[in-house]
């Protein structure tokens, strides 16, 4: 609580809104950013999402989210940056601590994934860069924004 008028700076941004799933809000209000930090509160301890911060700022996101039934050793990845803090390492950084922390923190989990639009090379690069493998292209999975877009799917195992 106190970091809403933060997050809204951060996230309502079409440029960040193009390259996530449709559930992100947008426009993303302050209303959107009471919600969520709401939500962030509930979270069991220990959460499986965390703010990233610069200066303790808000600048950004981050989640592990635990999958159900035969894929329940597997979490999905996702994660935001403002805009303003891109190019500077940031989202690499954010990522190799998420993927260590969620390993570390949740022990049943094997494998972290993440699914990126086939356009978004800054997050592929980031993927690589963190330790994650390509496996797959999904052609034609998504829809985004009217347009139909590939999905490159990542991978890291626990070592
Ligand atoms: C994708 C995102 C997280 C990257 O954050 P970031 O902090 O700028 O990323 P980093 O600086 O850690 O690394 C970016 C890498 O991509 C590269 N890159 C950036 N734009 C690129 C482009 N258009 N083509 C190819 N590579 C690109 C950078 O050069 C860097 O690689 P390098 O270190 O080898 O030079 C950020 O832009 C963002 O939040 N975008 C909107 C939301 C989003 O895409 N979320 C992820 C959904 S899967």
């Amino acid at each position: 609580v106190g970091d809403e008028r933060d997050l809204v700076e951060q996230a309502n941004n079409p440029r960040i809104f193009a390259n996530v799933r449709d559930a992100f809000p947008h426009p993303y209000t302050f209303a959107d950013a009471v919600a969520w930090i709401g939500h962030c509160q509930e979270l069991p301890d220990p959460p499986n999402v965390l703010a990233i911060t610069l200066d303790d700022c808000v600048v950004g996101g981050i989640g592990v989210h635990p999958q159900a039934d035969v894929y329940r050793l597997n979490a999905e990845i996702g994660y935001w940056l403002g805009e303003a803090y891109w190019g500077r390492g940031l989202a690499t950084e954010a990522v190799r601590f998420m993927t260590d922390y969620a390993f570390e923190q949740f022990p049943h989990l094997h494998r972290l994934f993440a699914g990126v639009f086939g356009f978004n090379h800054a997050s592929q690069r980031v993927l690589e860069k963190a330790g994650y493998t390509l496996e797959a292209i999904h052609r034609e999975a998504v829809f985004k924004n009217g347009l139909l877009e590939d999905e490159y799917l990542y991978a890291t195992f626990r070592k």
